[in-house]
């Protein structure tokens, strides 16, 4: 643990034992350079508390680089709940609610929100312990779901890449294989076939994956065998990490473009894609559609148009990181790291 620590970048990392759920709780702290750090709440197993600590650094880390990105004044924040197994709701109720308490106590460094594993609901319940919860509204049982938001941007990304490989961001006839039909991945998917593509799908869920194929005359895929069907878009739309030394030579892709966090197991990945000839929509930009709503909402202050607007708005910025990426000749993870850098060294001078 002290190794991984030492070797982050981030400013702080609260730890906290739940001792009634036995559930390690990771606050991760990566940057407050923008403004509070904030990032979602990620709840699942992990095989070791440490692998959830490191999930929670470097996905707080990600989220420095997405509010960077989409040009808000916030910092980079992440939690996560590393749960030992599956809960009764009353349990979970309290894990929630002394999770909620925490941050409260933290007095507005870090704010959270939906993300892998929580719901709407679970949000609302930490809301009533905190301030500091993104999309929560006094009177409702449950927060606003990102999830269609990502979606959204995710759609729209996938067009721009489109254009960039192909010259037509027409859907129609495209294949498209979803990896993980959650929250983002299973509206990505429906407004995906609305449009005309074909889908296939997997999730560790094998059954979900059958039925969601089936609803969208699509195929299900078994989850070992995904990375190597052909395909247009490979779309990462479940845990980081999935595309790797051992999963990238395996894709018959011409477009990786998912709403999955984190989704290169190392840095060395984007050049793995970029040599194969693969477009990759590097995942804090395609996947900010949630990031960018969520403190619209919460502001009042925007009208619903104006946040689809802006979510819509994930299209021309990836559009114009393709087409640097492209000039330079170097993969979209560099041309988007420029960006974010800039914005980040812009901050610090004025
Ligand atoms: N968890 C989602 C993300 O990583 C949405 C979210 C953004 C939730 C910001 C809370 C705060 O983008």
């Amino acid at each position: 643990m002290r190794d991984l620590i030492e070797k982050w970048s981030g400013e702080s990392l609260v730890v906290s034992y739940d001792q009634p759920t036995g559930t390690w709780i990771f606050i991760a702290i990566h940057s407050t350079v923008l403004g509070r750090a904030t990032g979602g709440c990620r709840m699942r197993v992990y095989e070791t508390p440490d692998e959830g600590m490191l999930d929670a650094m470097r996905l707080a880390e990600g989220m420095t680089y997405k509010w960077a990105a989409i040009g808000y004044e916030i910092g980079g924040g992440k939690s996560v709940l590393a749960i030992p197994g599956p809960m009764d709701p009353p349990v979970r109720e309290g894990l929630l609610r002394r999770f909620g308490r925490l941050i409260e106590s933290l007095q507005g460094t870090y704010a959270t929100g939906e993300d892998l594993g929580t719901t709407p609901e679970d949000m609302a319940i930490v809301a009533e312990e905190t301030h500091w919860v993104h999309g929560s509204r006094s009177d409702a049982s449950r927060a606003v779901d990102p999830g269609p938001y990502t979606a959204r941007g995710v759609f729209v990304g996938i067009k721009s890449a489109l254009r960039a490989v192909y010259g037509s961001d027409e859907i129609t006839g495209r294949t498209v294989l979803i990896q993980g039909v959650g929250d983002v991945g299973e509206p990505l998917a429906r407004s995906l076939r609305e449009a005309g593509a074909e889908i296939m799908i997997c999730d560790l869920d094998e059954a979900l994956a059958r039925r969601v194929a089936s609803e969208l005359d699509g195929e299900a895929v078994v989850p070992h065998l995904a990375y190597a069907r052909t395909c247009d878009v490979f779309a990462p739309c479940a845990v980081g990490a999935t595309l790797n030394r051992e999963t990238i030579p395996q894709l018959h892709c011409r477009i990786v473009a998912g709403s999955a966090n984190n989704q290169l197991r190392d840095p060395e990945d984007a050049e793995l894609l970029h040599k194969r000839g693969i477009l990759y929509a590097p995942d804090y930009v395609i996947n900010a559609g949630g990031a960018i709503a969520l403190p619209a909402i919460d502001s009042g202050k925007v009208t619903d148009d104006e946040v689809w607007n802006r979510v819509n708005r994930i299209e021309a910025k990836l559009d114009e990181i393709f087409r640097e990426a492209a000039a330079d000749g170097e993969s979209p993870v560099l041309a988007a790291k420029k960006l974010v850098e800039r914005v980040l060294a812009e901050h610090a001078k004025g």
